[in-house]
């Protein structure tokens, strides 16, 4: 990571876990452990019924709180459904987007990611734009042009000055909750693939200030050394992010480094 010139994030993807009540056990679980510097942000990724609770719950422990997912209209009859604006006025200050969840069971394409991305953004949301590539597609050497695809449709016709603020996170679907974590140079290797796209499109500038995170079987044992790499710039952590003593560890490892 390069602190430098961009932040720092660790956000927690709870995906659908956790109930209300469970929210707040883990709320005071992880208060009096929390690391007191404040190196890196820490985010929280909640679902939609928590997040206004958790705003309250890990304010006092300076850990924001983000969506999982958004629609990328802002209303409609479109039942079940929630806007970036409601997530937005509910507390949250980030939102996942295009999570390889999201795309395997609802049929999120690239071109859905970019809608939600210009919603997040129109919001006043950060968005976390997930990418990444199946065992097959790193077996059949196409990871790069795949990444780059995925990274140029999510961003399509998004101002430089707000392709500054957003996060991608770099998720090879291999390695999600398999448990089988991407090495730090496989890691680092695609992470600056990412920045190199954005270098490209968007100049150094815009660049340098983009935080790309790494997600995939991030733990307290891993976490050290995929951090380390210069383009891996947090983490995007699922099961870990359940534990609160297992979520400091990362925390405390993104504040070595
Ligand atoms: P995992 O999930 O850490 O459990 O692999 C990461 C994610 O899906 O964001």
């Amino acid at each position: 990571m390069n602190r430098r010139y961009r932040k720092t994030i660790i956000a927690g993807n709870w995906k659908m876990n956790n109930t209300l009540s469970q929210t707040k056990a883990f709320a005071e679980e992880i208060k009096p452990i929390m690391p007191k510097g404040k190196w890196c942000n820490v985010v929280l990724c909640v679902p939609a019924t928590n997040i206004q609770a958790a705003v309250r719950l890990f304010k006092d422990c300076h850990i924001a709180i983000g969506a999982e997912t958004c629609h990328e209209l802002d209303h409609g009859a479109y039942t079940g459904e929630i806007t970036a604006a409601m997530i937005k006025e509910a507390g949250a200050k980030y939102v996942i987007i295009g999570h390889s969840e999201r795309r395997q069971y609802y049929n999120e394409t690239d071109f859905t990611v970019n809608k939600k991305v210009h919603a997040a953004i129109e919001a006043g949301l950060v968005p976390i734009i997930c990418v990444g590539e199946s065992l097959e597609q790193r077996e059949l050497g196409v990871t790069m042009e795949l990444i780059a695809y995925q990274v140029k449709c999510a961003l399509a016709n998004v101002a430089p000055e707000k392709v500054r603020h957003i996060v991608i996170a770099y998720e090879p679907l291999w390695a999600i909750g398999t448990g089988k974590t991407a090495t730090a140079e496989q890691a680092g290797e695609v992470c600056q693939a990412i920045r190199t796209v954005i270098r490209k499109q968007y100049g150094a500038h815009v660049a340098r200030s983009v935080t790309i995170q790494y997600g995939g079987s991030m733990n307290a044992k891993n976490a050290q050394e995929l951090l380390a790499q210069p383009d891996v710039d947090g983490g995007l952590i699922g099961g870990a992010a359940l534990k609160p003593a297992d979520f400091v560890k990362i925390i405390e490892a993104a504040n070595q480094e």
